[in-house]
């Protein structure tokens, strides 16, 4: 492992531009289950058509709050851990470029990470699917936690929906920043992602070079310089050390 992180921190170094890619895995040390690890993984016990796609939603939106609402609300509790931190400070110091993440929750920006591409949404707002107000996220778990269910809009009573991005919907603003950061991207750091969604698991695509955190083995593993299989609290606790910071 140390032979993998000095080699990271060297094409960091090397680097015109670096830009990160993460996933659920870099969120599971803040204790957030990911969706596809084996064993742990939320989808390897649930369905995410059937427990959250946008049909779920409009079929069934009070089951839809009943199965999502409760592990959005701790998501939105929990701290950022090492790899979080690490993240932001080597935006801090002027060795990353910018973070695209799929995760919802927040930790990166709560960690201090600038300049960040949340291409799946996330859980600040939420918004009327009949009028398009914008709420705080807060409405949802307000009116949930007193017993109506599904939330509705203050102003016309449609039915409230978080700002994510659910299977089947379109990616959002984000997705083509991320993109355009992409643009001549040197060296992909990509975090804790299984990169089996689409159209994230294409991203790797858009760089020269390729580093992988992941505890298991992801499509993209062949074609990278550095695949470390550990923790990404522990790879980039090395890595702080070994850049010095
Ligand atoms: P996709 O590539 O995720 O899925 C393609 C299609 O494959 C799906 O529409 C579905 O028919 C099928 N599929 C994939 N995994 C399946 C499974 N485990 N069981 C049954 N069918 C499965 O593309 P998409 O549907 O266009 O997804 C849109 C985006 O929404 C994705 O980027 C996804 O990650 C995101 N999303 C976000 C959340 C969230 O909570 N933030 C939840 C779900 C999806
Ligand atoms: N350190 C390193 N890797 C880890 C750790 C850890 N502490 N914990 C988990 N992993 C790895 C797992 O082995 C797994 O391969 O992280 C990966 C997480 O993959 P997924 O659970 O598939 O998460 P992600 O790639 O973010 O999923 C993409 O799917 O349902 C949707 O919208 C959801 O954004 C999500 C998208
Ligand atoms: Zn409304």
């Amino acid at each position: 492992l140390k032979d993998l992180i000095g080699k990271t921190a060297d094409l960091i170094r090397n680097s015109e531009k670096t830009v990160a890619l993460t996933g659920a895995g870099i969120s599971t040390e803040s204790g957030i289950p990911d969706y596809r690890s084996k064993g742990t993984g939320l989808w390897e016990k649930f369905d995410p058509i059937a427990k959250a796609s946008a049909t779920a939603l409009l079929s069934d939106p009070a089951e839809f709050y009943r199965f999502n609402l409760p592990r959005w609300t701790a998501y939105r509790d929990a701290e950022p851990n090492t790899a979080h931190r690490a993240l932001a400070k080597l935006e801090e110091a002027g060795l990353l470029f910018s973070l695209i993440t799929q995760n919802i929750d927040g930790l990166h920006i709560k960690a201090g990470s600038m300049r960040v591409w949340e291409v799946h949404g996330h859980l600040r707002t939420c918004r009327c699917m009949k009028c398009s107000s914008s709420y705080p996220f807060t409405e949802l778990t307000r009116q949930f936690e007193k017993g109506t269910n599904p939330p509705v809009c203050p102003k016309c009573s449609g039915v409230l929906r978080p700002d994510v991005v659910l299977f089947e919907d379109p990616m959002g603003k984000d997705y083509l920043r991320a993109l355009e950061d992409l643009r001549g991207c040197r060296l992909l750091i990509v975090v804790g992602s299984s990169l089996a969604v689409y159209p994230v698991a294409d991203m790797p695509s858009y760089a020269q070079k390729l580093v992988i955190v992941n505890r298991e083995p992801t499509p993209w593993d062949s074609r990278a310089e550095v695949v470390a299989h550990c923790s990404a609290g522990e790879f980039f606790e090395g890595l702080l050390e070994a850049l010095g910071l």
